[in-house]
């Protein structure tokens, strides 16, 4: 059991290159903990970290209140499980499990209880004498856990496991790692760049963009409260939409109308001017089903997914020049002069291509982002 605290960590390779800055977050004795964030962005360099695989540059990681920067990694007693499994063919499912209890140097009786003990962790009692080939992807997966489990490690180490598995066999993993993990108890640290895996996972999230944590927190602060316009268009999929907007008063306009501001942000309202809003694709809905504060417009339906149980559609919206001359004032806006938007609507709608559909954005739900920091505005209070 360990509680990890990474204090302004740094990386510098050898190279010059600069792959993490001041990286700082405490992960909780127990905890599943996601460190998510595009490719190239730095997660496996800051795993690798944690684990020994690479020397720290700058500031301190502890475990359990030791400093661990020069601790060699196999005196960290941490369990990285990789993407292969690395589980080996000739040996039984028994004899991979042990496998590491043997190189130890432990007793034929204490390996068998120890082996037995994972694999009815693992539920994998029934499979001991097979050999991996005949087993599943999940099952192999679970060999290679039960061996890194033998070793009672204080924290497991997973590097995109389940990257090369087909979609299916991805979900099913998925839910299998959670379970697993809330059975043992065991800190949990697993990379992945998908943002699905990240919010169906993990306890608490850190995402990752170019070397810097933008923030920390439950899958639910994140979608709910997303610190600023990386980690809004990150997670949730589709992403949230994004517009040039101008603040005045409590009057918030838009290319396509006028709202008025969601309460939320009437504590920290910011000085008159322009900012990102930014709405989620749930955010909108056909008029006539939201409130007489809602903001109704028109739309042309380009693209229509339907999906049985959820209805999207990417519709343009054509905006006056005035919207153009204000762009220059929104550094940070994503995409600048996109004006594709994706919704989400109720199934039952009979909606096609090309068609113009009446539609209405929640007011309450709009997000306000500093154009220039790309900071949300409902966070700098
Ligand atoms: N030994 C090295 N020397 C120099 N640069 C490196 C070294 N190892 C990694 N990098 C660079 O550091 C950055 C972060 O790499 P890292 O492997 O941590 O990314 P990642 O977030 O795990 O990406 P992915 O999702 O693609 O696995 C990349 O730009 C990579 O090219
Ligand atoms: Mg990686």
């Amino acid at each position: 059991m360990a509680e990890i605290v990474l204090d302004n960590v740094s990386k510098q390779f050898a190279d010059g290159t600069r792959v993490l800055r001041n990286t700082s977050f405490t992960i909780h004795d127990g905890e599943f903990f996601i460190l998510v964030g595009p490719s190239g962005c730095g997660k496996s360099t800051l795993l690798n970290m944690i684990v020994g695989l690479d020397s720290v540059s700058a500031g301190e990681i502890r475990v359990d209140g030791r400093v661990i920067n020069d601790l060699d990694p196999k005196n960290r007693n941490m369990a990285m499980v990789f993407q292969s499994y690395a589980i080996y063919p000739h040996m039984t499912v028994g004899e991979n499990i042990g496998f590491p209890l043997r190189l130890a140097g432990l007793s034929k009786a204490e390996i068998t209880r120890k082996v037995w003990d994972a694999a009815a962790l693992l539920e994998l009692t029934t499979l001991l004498e097979r050999k991996p080939a005949s087993l599943s992807g999940g099952q192999r997966q679970r060999v290679a856990m039960g061996r890194a489990l033998v070793r009672n490690p204080v924290a497991f180490l997973l590097d995109e496991p389940l990257s090369n598995l087909d979609a299916r066999l991805r979900v099913q993993m998925r839910a299998e790692i959670g379970r697993l993990q809330k059975r043992l108890g065991t800190t949990m640290i697993y990379v992945t760049h998908d943002q699905t895996e990240a919010m169906t996972l993990g306890d608490r999230v850190a995402v990752l963009n170019q070397g810097v944590v933008q923030q920390v927190g439950t899958p639910r602060e994140l979608y709910q409260t997303p610190a600023n316009l990386f980690v809004a268009g990150f997670i949730g999929s589709p992403g949230m939409n994004f517009v040039p907007a101008r603040l005045e008063g409590k009057r918030l306009a838009l290319p396509f109308g006028e709202a008025v501001l969601p309460d939320r942000l009437e504590k920290s309202r910011p000085g008159d001017g322009p900012v990102i809003a930014g709405f989620r694709p749930e955010a909108v809905s056909s008029a006539g089903q939201g409130h007489s504060h809602d903001l109704a417009f028109e739309a042309r339906i380009d693209v229509v997914e339907w999906l049985g149980a959820e209805l999207f559609v990417y519709f343009d919206i054509a905006w006056s020049e005035k919207w153009d001359l204000i762009l220059p004032h929104l550094s940070a806006m994503p995409e600048k002069g996109t004006t594709m938007f994706v919704g989400r609507l109720d199934p039952s709608l009979k909606v096609s291509k090309g068609q113009t559909l009446r539609l209405q954005l929640k007011r309450q739900d709009i997000h306000l982002f500093d154009g220039r920091t790309g900071r949300n505005l409902a966070m700098m209070a």
